[in-house]
């Protein structure tokens, strides 16, 4: 076996990228079309925190999500072979950005802002994106995250493409 093929195998695949970019559902396929394991991070904090994000934010402020989210992360760069999702300010920490660079590699899901609104209206589950005006919101967080989002290996804009065809981008650059 290529030694490339094996260090290929020990990696993750981290999919990183604003909300509503289409990280698990993308994970979801890609996991299942490479026979991996696929690791939601923010699921893994609902349940180590036992309530949904939405509220740790309201009860504990997103300071202190921030932090069990920086636990996770490094908790989940030690994992082996997975397809990662991770929430969608994760990366701009740079403990956790090195942290999951150093475990494999980074894919980057973008969309614009019109996307992005409409891929998230009415879902109150999100917290960062539950105020008046929010695709003004939308837009100035993407702004402050652009150079974070820019680190990844690779990047798709997902705005036209289908889901299956996003996973296919992704198996061409990892292969
Ligand atoms: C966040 C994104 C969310 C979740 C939390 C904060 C962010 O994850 O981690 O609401 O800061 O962009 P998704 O990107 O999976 O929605």
């Amino acid at each position: 076996m290529r030694l490339s093929v094996i260090l290929n195998f020990m990696n993750n695949i981290i999919l990183v990228g604003f909300m509503g970019t289409g990280k698990s559902v993308v994970g979801k396929k890609l996991a299942a079309k490479l026979n991996r394991d696929f690791v939601e991070l923010d699921d893994i904090v609902e349940t180590r925190e036992k309530m949904p994000i939405k509220d740790i934010f309201e009860k504990k402020g997103e300071l202190y999500f921030r932090l069990v989210e920086k636990k996770i992360v490094k908790e989940a760069s030690q994992l082996k072979n997975k397809v990662i999702s991770a929430g969608g300010g994760a990366i701009v920490d740079e403990e956790n950005f090195k942290n999951l660079k150093n475990s494999g590699t980074i894919i980057c899901l973008k969309a614009s802002p019109e996307t992005i609104l409409k891929r998230t209206k009415g879902l109150k589950t999100r917290p960062l994106l539950n105020v008046h005006d929010t695709k003004k919101q939308i837009e100035e967080l993407l702004k402050k995250r652009e150079t974070y989002y820019n680190k990844a290996d690779f990047s798709i804009e997902t705005d036209n493409i289908s889901i299956d065809e996003i996973v296919l981008k992704i198996i061409a650059f990892i292969a």
